[in-house]
């Protein structure tokens, strides 16, 4: 007999192994957290750190300097530290000189299309592919038109998007090609690591991702002068004589910042290695269910899995994502649905961005979407709890199902 069988016909049992939403005892006493920073140790960085303090050159000094090189030579292109990577992605569209439309996915954390609108321009969104959840290179080339200036493309959860098809649609255009891998620190485009892309890519190095320097984002560049332009635009806009040329920002990363993250980088591989592990097991552990299924890592790419999300069928799993992840907050288990509501339904955009074509794989992923906690620490007695606990919730589908019902209705 199968294992969907088993389940199927295993006798209702009581009490034990019930589900925490149905009652039963928690899988986690103390919240397993979604995500957390893997930190190099304190030992490691103090020495810098005092340094810094004892100096009082905490912005503007070696340790920025030192990281860009470093940077620059693990991405293979010139790479600017700023303090994040929406600011990151606000000052490229302004260096690049992006005009009108941009096309960019919708299913996205919403920095991505607010570093549009912070420059006025407008994003139209397009669809992502059905399996890899990433911008579709056939629905770019669709909403491209005379108006649009550059793509926006994403790295959604550490995927790489297509960059070849990106890539040979931005040039033969004549358009702008700029990456938000926020989520993609360590990913690998066939066999090149994602910041050797277009003209742009730009990193987070924020608390959620794989490498973090506290805040701070990491932009690198085709073109060594954009990248000159980048580091008096993350300065106000001032080349130094006091008289600005453009508005820029203060987007500068603290020396403070550099330490921590420089640090962290040494673990990089580490942590892509260990997220694929995890990645792995979340599959097998959970194999026999139905109606799950995961985003899509092309064979020649490596994910960096920054997120660990899966599409849960409602029909066929029992309950919808909302419920799971009710359920599992019960557990103790903390969930995301990232990312939903997607971007072109944001409030606070209203008429400043449209839609080219239909947006039908971003519904629905972002209508079924939960993200399941994976941190590159992550011990595989916690993922074999998260996998259990799961399965549990399965078992007693009818029940949660009915009780939840009865919860609704008061
Ligand atoms: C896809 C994406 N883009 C941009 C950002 C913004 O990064 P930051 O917080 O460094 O500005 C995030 C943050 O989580 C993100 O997920």
């Amino acid at each position: 007999m199968d294992q969907i069988s088993q389940l199927k016909r295993r006798p209702k049992l009581a009490g034990d192994d019930e589900p925490a939403y149905l009652g039963g005892a928690p899988s986690f006493d103390q919240t397993l957290a979604f995500n957390q920073p893997t930190l190099s140790s304190f030992a490691s960085i103090r020495p810098a750190i005092e340094k810094i303090i004892d100096s009082g050159q905490l912005t503007n000094g070696q340790n920025v300097k030192d990281f860009e090189a470093k940077a620059t030579d693990y991405f293979g292109r010139p790479t600017v530290a700023v303090a994040s990577c929406t600011s990151g992605l606000i000052l490229m569209a302004k260096v690049l000189g992006l005009t009108g439309h941009v096309i960019v996915p919708s299913f996205t954390f919403f920095a991505t299309t607010h570093a549009l609108l912070w420059n006025n321009l407008k994003p139209r969104f397009v669809d992502i592919d059905t399996d890899s959840w990433t911008i579709d290179p056939e629905a770019v080339e669709k909403g491209i038109d005379s108006s649009v200036s550059a793509i926006l493309a994403v790295d959604i959860g550490g995927n790489p998007s297509e960059k070849d098809a990106l890539e040979e649609i931005s040039k033969r255009h004549g358009i702008k090609l700029i990456t938000d891998a926020a989520h993609a620190f360590g990913s690998v485009y066939k066999d090149k690591l994602v910041g050797g892309f277009g003209d742009a890519e730009v990193f987070s190095l924020s608390p959620t991702k794989l490498v973090v320097a506290g805040e701070g984002g990491l932009v690198t560049l085709s073109d060594p002068e954009v990248a000159e332009e980048l580091k008096v635009a993350r300065d106000y806009g001032n080349s130094g004589d006091y008289n600005c040329q453009f508005v820029g920002l203060n987007a500068r990363m603290t020396e403070i910042n550099a330490v921590i993250g420089m640090a962290n980088m040494e673990q990089v591989s580490e942590f892509v290695a260990r997220r694929n592990e995890i990645a792995e097991a979340y599959r097998i552990n959970l194999k026999h269910l139905p109606g799950l299924t995961w985003q899509t890592v092309a064979a020649d790419n490596i994910c960096a899995y920054k997120d660990i999300s899966v599409l849960i069928e409602a029909v066929e799993f029992g309950m919808d994502r909302d419920l799971l992840g009710e359920a599992l907050e019960a557990e103790g288990i903390g969930t995301r649905k990232y990312y939903s509501p997607p971007a072109h339904e944001q409030k606070a955009y209203g008429d400043k961005v449209s839609i080219a074509g239909k947006l039908i794989n971003t519904d629905r992923v972002s209508q079924n979407v939960l993200s399941l906690p994976v941190f590159s620490h992550m011990k595989n007695e916690d993922i074999d709890r998260v996998c259990q606990a799961i399965i549990r919730i399965y078992k007693y589908r009818d029940e949660i199902s009915g009780r939840a019902e009865r919860n609704a209705r008061g």
